[in-house]
């Protein structure tokens, strides 16, 4: 009888080459040190701070991440588009309009004698593009897999926490987890629904935190002073690790555990709470 459960890394937003440089340097030592199955990896920043491209992608592969999902920044680089048209390990959220090239959701082995997993990336519309309905992709997309698979993970791109909380009641018990990305913070909400779906709002930001949410201070600063347009360039400085681990019983498709990872931690001066 082989092992029940499955151990998945969720890596949050990667952005640019600190990012992708933090990946290649830890990611081999957390597969080994949390017995990981398989790797999902939010890299629509990857691209130096926006977009992906084939070089980001081979690092990050190279690295140990099994699948790379998007967002809206997936679009920003045109040299990418044939890969994301053939490349089954990647993604862009599935709610985009019918016919936009790409896929949103994949079945992948796990390897391990795990059997396989469906990851499905989608992407809010409260202060973002009117695209598809999440929800509605959501419920198609776990008709066209459920039949094949018990394990499900959504990466769910969005930038308002209550779309990302409303998703996860509304799929409460039909997948296995969703984990929020694109806002760069990852919040300590993780949990696991009644119906077993882990959940936790947003994954983070694996990439320079010495930055407003990954962009050099002084241009994204500007653009709140002055309303105007500012030139962003990916930031460099203070970079860490975010992800969120999940274990998964391959049987049920239920989460078991979930647990976040970011580091190194934020200094947070003298401990308040005596926890440290
Ligand atoms: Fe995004």
């Amino acid at each position: 009888m082989g092992k029940k459960t499955a151990n998945i890394l969720f890596i949050g937003d990667v952005v640019g080459t600190p990012g992708l440089q933090m990946v290649s340097h830890l990611l081999k030592g957390y597969i080994s040190k949390y017995s990981i199955d398989f790797v999902i990896c939010n890299g629509e920043n990857a691209h130096h701070g926006k977009g992906m491209s084939r070089e980001a992608l081979h690092q990050l592969r190279e690295a140990g991440v099994d699948v790379v999902t998007g967002g809206n920044h997936t679009w920003s680089n045109f040299n990418f588009f044939d890969t994301l048209k053939s490349d089954p390990a990647v993604l862009r959220p599935q709610n985009y309009p019918r016919g936009a090239y790409g896929h949103g959701y994949g079945i992948y082995d796990m390897g391990n004698g795990l059997g396989s997993i469906a990851v499905v990336n989608l992407q809010g519309r409260t202060f973002m593009s009117s695209i598809d309905c999440p929800f509605r992709t959501a419920d198609w997309v776990v008709k066209q897999v459920k039949d094949k698979v018990s394990c499900i993970v959504i990466d769910m791109h969005a930038e308002a926490t209550a779309e990302k909380i409303a998703l996860a009641w509304y799929l409460d018990g039909r997948v296995s987890a969703i984990i929020g990305t694109h806002t760069h913070v990852q919040t300590a909400d993780e949990r696991i629904m009644r119906k077993g779906t882990g959940y936790c709002s947003d994954a983070g930001m694996t990439g320079p935190h010495e930055s407003v949410i990954g962009m050099q201070v002084k241009a994204a600063t500007d653009r709140f002073l002055y309303q105007t347009p500012h030139k962003y360039e990916c930031a460099e400085n203070d970079v860490h690790f975010s992800a969120m681990l999940l274990r998964l019983d391959t049987e049920t498709g239920k989460t078991v555990g979930i647990g976040r990872i970011f580091y190194p931690e934020f200094d947070t001066g003298e401990s308040l709470t005596g926890e440290k």
